[in-house]
């Protein structure tokens, strides 16, 4: 009888004890914020991995910048039973970060994992025999050469099943900083030269993600163009280069996809970390642009949590037990107003109501790998860049091919660092050939494939360090007589790039090596002199000096294409698909004419402080004015057919513009393309652009003689341009040129309407 009356009396008090302490409910977010005290509050914005026997990250991955020593004390209060049992770091190894649950109050964890270009956890886990191998996505350069946001939106929906099946939250993606320069390290995640390409591939990216019940992380806010010394650097930029070119594409993707979180960035901007920068994620982001999720640091972007807290960063990633105690010291002396604290949590929490974790989805940790590997050879060739073509390609079936270039034989599917994906393979390009039919030269074949095997037997991968096996030489002698043995030989190039470092100015990065000079010599000599042709392949997330192209007959720029790369490769180069790519960026004739050579970390040495002088004359912005150092214009990339504009009509109705083209397949092979609208504007107070990107579609597949037309609006706010003098946005009144280009070089036709 005693036994069941304490018993009763315990339930009783502990019931007691739950009913003062509300529990999480999407409506009930204002009342748990009450009853929760400081501690848990700052549980909440402050990462988990304040309890993590040691730091691991960046600062313990070979190849990082230094960073300054973190000393990582152990809390203070041991993690209870109930937070460690209830981590996600159980859950789902090898995710970025995860939020400490309170479970006094019911509020659960969130996992928060990368990256842009698939889900990367740990293949593997401990007395575990299932693997957790995710599906390697084209990298984002791809994604926004295809221009294509419905494309996009297919690759991340299927992307962010794989992110909830496996028990994620929140995947931390998608980067978007403007390639200012074509030597930031981190290009191959990012999207382009152009704002309103990276905005609408970005809000796309997301809203395939957040279909999924998953949310995103858009980042790294802001101007995080360059990797070299990242943890400080200051990005000294004009407010209407921010405006008009850095903080365009966020402003995009916010106020077309709401993203569940955007992550601030490592740098300062205009000497203000921007994880601590009020004006940038309060009064730009929230007040103006009305984001309202929450935001978060870069993993270990600690500078001080009470500013970052005041300036509307909520959450502290990766979280150290520094931070914790700082914050905690901060709110008990008053240095920090609780309601700052307050909002934060009320951020995370409204966020978090709508998460997998806490609305307890029964993950099955089962993707369907399959059907995404599917669609992986499906997008990659939708953003493959024809930069060359002397009727070479596409090649016939069965032709024999002398397949050079270690690229081909040990293909680069994305890049190091965050962006990296635990894989379960990769198709090289000699399998993916195969496959498609091609006859292989055996003997060039069989030397490739035994080098690459024997050099990366000595080699480990892991996600910040992806090693390259060296390229090798290709003797005038192989050359001749791969010449006479097959009909056509194809060379592969490739660079690796990541996170925490730029590319350098050097022969083997932004230049040929001499050795794939000599190559590209020997194999043009050999083949041309026999009458026969070459192809050369770009394996690589960014752009490289394109001076050579004048000697092969065709050049394709096939990115880093995901884990199917060489099946889909190999689907253009035999024409099932036609390259409907089209190049994000500008490729000058010479690094030195990028306005932004002349400040830029890697190749003037001056790491800290990095002066935005161009203003708002990045890429195609500039080159338009200095047309004589185009190679490659901005929006380029051939088909294998040809296509006619026709029948331009532009039309104001109230505050949209609307321009509708008639373009028509006039060759013989289906294809797509991409119409580009480019306006100029009239002359104002302030400089502008010849013109600039204001819209853009690409057809569905147009057979031969088949016409399409193609509707595009645009705002006429999305027009003005932001008077530093004045601080607003302003709309010159005069006439306005609408060009329909194929190309920001190949403009076709042209309206004009007063405004
Ligand atoms: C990295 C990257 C960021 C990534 C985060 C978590 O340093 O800058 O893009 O999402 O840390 O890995």
């Amino acid at each position: 009888m005693k036994t069941i009356l304490t018993t009763t009396a315990a339930m009783l008090l502990a019931g007691t004890c739950f009913a003062q302490a509300p529990q999480l409910t999407q409506g009930n977010i204002d009342g748990v914020i009450k009853a929760m005290t400081l501690e848990e509050k700052v549980t909440l914005v402050v990462g988990a991995n304040r309890y993590a026997e040691i730091e691991s990250g960046p600062d313990h991955a070979p190849g990082m910048p230094e960073r300054k020593a973190q000393h990582v004390a152990k809390p203070k209060s041991e993690p209870q039973e109930e937070v460690v049992t209830a981590f996600s770091s159980g859950r789902v190894k090898g995710a970025a970060g995860d939020v400490v649950p309170v479970k006094r109050v019911g509020i659960t964890t969130m996992v928060l994992a990368d990256g842009p270009a698939g889900l990367r956890i740990d293949p593997t886990r401990k007395d575990d025999d299932q693997t957790y191998y995710c599906t390697a996505f084209p990298i984002g350069s791809l994604l926004s050469a295809s221009w294509d946001p419905a494309l996009t939106q297919r690759v991340t929906t299927a992307m962010g099943e794989e992110v909830h099946e496996y028990g994620a939250d929140v995947l931390l993606a998608p980067a978007i900083n403007i390639h200012r320069n074509p030597l930031c390290g981190r290009n191959f995640e990012y999207y382009s030269e152009d704002p309103l390409l990276a905005g609408l591939t970005a809000a796309a990216y997301i809203r395939g993600i957040q279909s999924q019940g998953v949310g995103t992380s858009l980042k790294h806010f802001a101007a995080n163009n360059q990797e070299t010394m990242r943890n400080g650097q200051n990005s000294s930029i004009t407010e209407r280069a921010l405006r008009e070119i850095y903080l365009k594409g966020f402003e995009i993707a916010v106020k077309d996809a709401q993203p569940w979180t955007i992550m601030t960035s490592y740098n300062k901007v205009n000497g203000v970390l921007s994880s601590e920068n009020r004006w940038l994620i309060t009064d730009v982001l929230r007040n103006e642009w009305g984001f309202k999720g929450f935001v978060m640091t870069d993993w270990w972007a600690e500078e001080n949590g009470a500013r970052q807290i005041e300036a509307g960063n909520d959450m502290l990633m990766p979280g150290t037990p520094h931070q914790f105690d700082e914050i905690i010291k901060a709110a008990q002396s008053g240095r920090l107003d609780m309601r700052y604290l307050d909002d934060c949590v009320r951020r995370i929490l409204q966020v978090m109501v709508q998460s997998p974790t806490f609305l307890r989805y029964n993950y099955s940790n089962k993707p369907d790998l399959k059907a995404h590997a599917q669609v992986v050879r499906d997008a990659a060739p939708e953003g493959m860049v024809l930069l060359k073509n002397e009727s070479v390609l596409p090649l016939k079936a069965g032709r024999k091919v002398a397949l050079f270039g270690v690229p081909s034989y040990d293909i680069m599917v994305g890049g190091s660092g965050s962006g990296y994906v635990n894989r379960a393979y990769k198709v090289s390009l000699d399998e993916g050939l195969s496959a498609a039919g091609f006859k292989l030269d055996k003997q060039i074949t069989a030397q490739y494939q035994d080098y690459v095997k024997g050099v990366k037997a000595n080699q480990n991968e892991n996600f910040w360090v992806v090693p390259v096996v060296p390229e090798t030489a290709i003797s005038a002698e192989d050359a001749a007589a791969a010449a006479k043995r097959n009909d056509v030989a194809i060379y592969s190039i490739g660079r690796m790039a990541g996170e925490g470092g730029d590319r350098k100015l050097v022969p083997g990065d932004w230049y040929l090596s001499d050795l794939e000079q000599k190559n590209i010599d020997a194999l043009c000599d050999a083949f041309h002199k026999v009458g026969k042709k070459v192809i050369v392949l770009l394996n690589m997330g960014n752009i490289i000096d394109m001076n050579w192209s004048t000697q092969p007959d065709a050049v394709l720029h096939t990115w880093m294409g995901g884990q199917e790369a060489g099946h889909s490769i190999a689907d253009v180069l035999a024409g099932k698909v036609s390259p409907s790519g089209k190049l994000p960026m500008t490729i000058a004739t010479k690094y030195e004419t990028y306005p932004s050579a002349n400040d830029f970390p890697m190749s003037n040495n001056n790491p800290g402080d990095v002066n935005y002088d161009e203003d708002i004359f990045v890429g195609y912005r500039h080159f338009d004015r200095q047309p004589a150092d185009i190679l490659f214009p901005f929006g380029f990339g051939l088909s294998y057919t040809q296509f006619e504009y026709s029948d331009l009509k532009v039309s104001k109705q109230g505050s949209d513009i609307t321009v509708s083209v008639k373009v028509t397949n006039t060759g013989k092979v289906a294809a797509k393309e991409v119409v580009q609208l480019y306006v100029s504007a009239p002359k104002g107070q302030i400089v502008k652009p010849v013109k600039e990107l204001r819209a853009y579609a690409k057809t569905g597949l147009l057979k031969a003689k088949e016409s399409e037309v193609v509707t595009m609006t645009v705002k006429v706010d999305d027009l003005r341009s932001f008077d530093n003098y004045l601080r607003q946005w302003v709309l010159d009144r005069g006439t306005y040129q609408f060009h329909v280009a194929a190309s920001s070089q190949d403009i076709r036709l042209t309206a004009t309407q007063d405004l």
